[in-house]
Protein backbone atom coordinates (compact mmCIF):
# COMPACT_ATOMS: atom_id res chain seq x y z
CA UNK A 1 0.00 0.00 0.00
CA UNK A 2 0.84 3.61 0.01
CA UNK A 3 1.39 5.38 2.71
CA UNK A 4 1.92 8.78 4.20
CA UNK A 5 2.80 9.79 7.50
CA UNK A 6 2.99 13.05 9.44
CA UNK A 7 3.71 14.24 12.90
CA UNK A 8 4.26 17.28 15.08
CA UNK A 9 7.10 17.61 17.26
CA UNK A 10 5.35 15.67 19.80
CA UNK A 11 5.25 12.39 17.45
CA UNK A 12 8.55 13.38 15.60
CA UNK A 13 10.77 10.60 17.86
CA UNK A 14 7.31 8.31 17.17
CA UNK A 15 7.35 8.59 13.10
CA UNK A 16 11.45 8.63 12.90
CA UNK A 17 10.73 4.50 14.34
CA UNK A 18 7.46 3.73 12.18
CA UNK A 19 8.66 4.92 8.52
CA UNK A 20 11.73 2.02 8.47
CA UNK A 21 9.08 -0.09 9.88
CA UNK A 22 6.59 0.47 7.59
CA UNK A 23 8.67 0.16 4.52
CA UNK A 24 10.05 -2.85 6.30
CA UNK A 25 6.49 -4.29 5.76
CA UNK A 26 6.86 -3.85 1.85
CA UNK A 27 4.84 -0.82 1.81
CA UNK A 28 5.94 2.52 0.21
CA UNK A 29 6.02 5.74 2.67
CA UNK A 30 6.20 9.57 2.29
CA UNK A 31 7.13 10.99 4.85
CA UNK A 32 5.58 14.48 5.14
CA UNK A 33 7.39 15.63 8.20
CA UNK A 34 8.09 17.19 10.40
CA UNK A 35 11.92 16.80 10.23
CA UNK A 36 12.97 17.44 13.74
CA UNK A 37 11.70 17.96 17.05
CA UNK A 38 10.81 21.81 16.78
CA UNK A 39 8.19 23.20 18.20
CA UNK A 40 5.24 22.82 15.42
CA UNK A 41 1.29 22.78 15.25
CA UNK A 42 -0.43 19.01 14.74
CA UNK A 43 -3.04 21.02 12.63
CA UNK A 44 -0.49 21.54 9.98
CA UNK A 45 0.74 17.89 10.04
CA UNK A 46 -3.07 17.03 9.91
CA UNK A 47 -3.72 19.17 6.77
CA UNK A 48 -0.25 17.83 4.90
CA UNK A 49 -1.68 14.26 5.15
CA UNK A 50 -5.22 14.58 4.51
CA UNK A 51 -4.22 16.03 1.40
CA UNK A 52 -2.62 13.40 0.10
CA UNK A 53 -4.84 11.43 0.63
CA UNK A 54 -7.71 13.02 -1.00
CA UNK A 55 -5.33 13.63 -3.92
CA UNK A 56 -5.32 10.12 -4.23
CA UNK A 57 -1.34 9.61 -4.08
CA UNK A 58 -1.56 7.73 -1.07
CA UNK A 59 -4.20 4.95 0.58
CA UNK A 60 -3.84 5.59 4.05
CA UNK A 61 -2.55 7.89 6.58
CA UNK A 62 -0.65 7.87 10.27
CA UNK A 63 -0.73 10.62 12.21
CA UNK A 64 1.51 11.12 15.35
CA UNK A 65 1.42 13.81 17.82
CA UNK A 66 1.98 13.45 21.18
CA UNK A 67 -1.92 12.13 22.25
CA UNK A 68 -2.98 11.30 19.70
CA UNK A 69 -5.70 13.62 20.54
CA UNK A 70 -5.16 16.69 18.62
CA UNK A 71 -4.35 15.18 15.28
CA UNK A 72 -7.41 13.51 15.45
CA UNK A 73 -9.79 16.08 15.90
CA UNK A 74 -7.87 18.40 13.38
CA UNK A 75 -8.12 15.30 10.59
CA UNK A 76 -11.46 14.34 10.87
CA UNK A 77 -12.40 18.11 9.69
CA UNK A 78 -11.38 17.23 6.46
CA UNK A 79 -13.94 15.88 4.59
CA UNK A 80 -12.81 12.20 3.29
CA UNK A 81 -10.64 11.87 6.48
CA UNK A 82 -11.72 9.33 8.77
CA UNK A 83 -9.15 9.15 12.07
CA UNK A 84 -8.67 7.69 14.71
CA UNK A 85 -6.55 6.88 17.83
CA UNK A 86 -5.84 3.27 17.94
CA UNK A 87 -3.04 2.60 20.89
CA UNK A 88 -4.35 -1.23 20.83
CA UNK A 89 -4.55 -3.83 17.88
CA UNK A 90 -8.12 -4.77 18.19
CA UNK A 91 -9.27 -0.59 17.62
CA UNK A 92 -6.80 -0.37 14.85
CA UNK A 93 -8.07 -3.39 12.82
CA UNK A 94 -11.70 -2.89 13.95
CA UNK A 95 -11.33 1.08 12.86
CA UNK A 96 -10.39 -0.16 9.37
CA UNK A 97 -13.01 -3.14 9.12
CA UNK A 98 -16.15 -1.78 10.52
CA UNK A 99 -15.47 2.04 10.11
CA UNK A 100 -12.79 2.53 6.91
CA UNK A 101 -10.76 4.52 8.73
CA UNK A 102 -8.27 6.10 6.71
CA UNK A 103 -6.08 7.42 9.08
CA UNK A 104 -4.19 5.74 12.30
CA UNK A 105 -3.24 8.25 15.05
CA UNK A 106 -0.98 7.43 17.43
CA UNK A 107 0.19 8.82 20.69
CA UNK A 108 3.83 9.24 20.80
CA UNK A 109 3.74 10.10 24.48
CA UNK A 110 1.39 7.68 25.42
CA UNK A 111 2.75 4.54 23.16
CA UNK A 112 5.56 2.54 23.24
CA UNK A 113 7.21 1.61 20.34
CA UNK A 114 6.51 -2.15 20.04
CA UNK A 115 2.29 -1.85 20.99
CA UNK A 116 2.66 1.16 18.05
CA UNK A 117 4.15 -1.41 15.61
CA UNK A 118 2.16 -3.89 16.23
CA UNK A 119 -1.01 -1.51 16.22
CA UNK A 120 0.19 -0.28 12.83
CA UNK A 121 0.69 -3.23 11.29
CA UNK A 122 -2.75 -4.49 12.58
CA UNK A 123 -4.20 -1.06 10.57
CA UNK A 124 -2.32 -1.99 7.29
CA UNK A 125 -3.35 -5.18 7.11
CA UNK A 126 -7.00 -4.72 7.82
CA UNK A 127 -9.32 -3.76 5.33
CA UNK A 128 -12.66 -2.48 5.42
CA UNK A 129 -15.72 -5.43 5.24
CA UNK A 130 -18.39 -3.50 3.11
CA UNK A 131 -21.62 -5.50 5.04
CA UNK A 132 -24.25 -2.93 4.59
CA UNK A 133 -24.49 -2.36 8.60
CA UNK A 134 -21.17 -0.83 8.14
CA UNK A 135 -21.56 1.13 5.08
CA UNK A 136 -25.82 2.38 6.91
CA UNK A 137 -23.40 3.37 9.85
CA UNK A 138 -21.02 5.38 7.28
CA UNK A 139 -23.75 7.03 5.58
CA UNK A 140 -25.10 8.23 8.52
CA UNK A 141 -21.90 9.84 9.81
CA UNK A 142 -21.71 11.15 6.38
CA UNK A 143 -25.39 12.42 6.88
CA UNK A 144 -24.02 14.19 10.43
CA UNK A 145 -21.56 16.16 8.72
CA UNK A 146 -24.31 17.65 6.44
CA UNK A 147 -26.88 18.20 9.17
CA UNK A 148 -24.19 19.50 11.69
CA UNK A 149 -20.75 20.90 9.58
CA UNK A 150 -19.82 24.57 9.54
CA UNK A 151 -22.33 27.08 9.36
CA UNK A 152 -24.99 24.46 11.51
CA UNK A 153 -24.44 26.03 14.81
CA UNK A 154 -24.67 29.46 15.98
CA UNK A 155 -23.05 29.32 19.49
CA UNK A 156 -25.03 30.46 22.34
CA UNK A 157 -23.24 33.39 24.95
CA UNK A 158 -21.53 31.07 28.12
CA UNK A 159 -21.68 27.46 25.47
C1 LIG B 1 2.30 19.22 21.65
O1 LIG B 1 2.94 19.60 22.82
C2 LIG B 1 1.03 18.44 21.98
O2 LIG B 1 0.08 19.30 22.52
C3 LIG B 1 0.49 17.77 20.74
O3 LIG B 1 1.48 16.95 20.20
C4 LIG B 1 -0.71 16.84 20.91
O4 LIG B 1 -0.52 15.96 21.98
C5 LIG B 1 -2.03 17.45 20.92
O5 LIG B 1 -3.04 16.74 20.99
Amino acid sequence: MRIAIASDHGGFPLKQELVPFIRSLGHTVQDLGVHSQEPSDYPDAAEKLGLAIRSGEVDRGLLLCGSGIGAVMAANRMEGIRAGVGHDCYSARQGVEHDDMNVLALGARVIGIELARDAVKAFLAARFVPEERYRRRLGKMEDLGKRYGPGSWEKKEGA
